[in-house]
């Protein structure tokens, strides 16, 4: 079995990596409606965006400040650099990460079930990286209530896939202090049940 690193940056050398701004394009542009919902400015953090698609989409809103991608994958990062010459991209692993300065917003894609604690990053990002105010909104398609997910860890061989329940990833949020959580089912069409989107807020 490969870490999801590894995994990931194999993307990148056969091309695959391009099939995700394609399938993650509509549940991302929800969660960016969440971003700017609140028509205030903001700094933002992609948490593991990969070749750096989301990033360029969101840094175009009106009140995005700065837009940074942080990514484990050097391929991943390669590419975002030499995609956008303008936002910043950091190559780094998120179980140890934490940015110099603190941000509004961090946003992540198909990322939070590849780590073994995710309540260690739920709560470094609400302790460490987040303003007071500050929201972390998460997408995954990998959980429970979608059983058309369940197969993907033995068709892929990723090592770490953690299958959580919709609540299991409330508490999550609940846990680390956030308030104000909620979740949504974003893009379900029948037996897909759509990308689990969690929000909170750092009160
Ligand atoms: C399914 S891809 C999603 C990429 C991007 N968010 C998108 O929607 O296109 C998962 C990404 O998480 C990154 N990743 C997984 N575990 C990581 C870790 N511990 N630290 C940093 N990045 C990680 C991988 O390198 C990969 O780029």
């Amino acid at each position: 079995m490969k870490s999801p690193i590894e995994t990931f940056s194999e993307w990148v050398k056969n091309g695959k990596d391009d099939g995700m701004e394609k399938n993650h394009y509509e549940p991302v542009s929800k969660i960016i409606e969440l971003v700017i919902s609140t028509d205030k400015k903001f700094n933002i953090i992609d948490a593991g965006c990969g070749n750096g698609w989301a990033v360029r989409l969101v840094a175009n809103e009106k009140n995005c400040k700065s837009a940074c991608g942080v990514d484990g994958s050097q391929l991943m990062i390669q590419k975002a650099k030499k995609n956008d010459l303008i936002n910043n991209y950091i190559h780094a692993d998120l179980n140890t990460w934490n940015p110099i300065t603190k941000v509004d917003v961090v946003m992540s894609m198909e990322v939070f079930y590849y780590f073994k604690n995710p309540q260690k990053i739920i709560n470094n990002i609400f302790n460490y990286w987040l303003k007071p105010n500050g929201r972390l909104i998460i997408g995954v398609d990998f959980y429970y209530e979608n059983p058309q997910c369940h197969d993907w860890q033995k068709q892929t061989g990723v090592s770490i896939m953690n299958l959580l329940k919709i609540k299991e990833w409330t508490n999550l949020f609940k846990k680390a202090g956030f308030k104000d959580v909620k979740k949504h089912q974003f893009c379900a069409s029948g037996e897909w049940k759509g990308t689990l989107v969690v929000e909170g807020t750092k009160i």
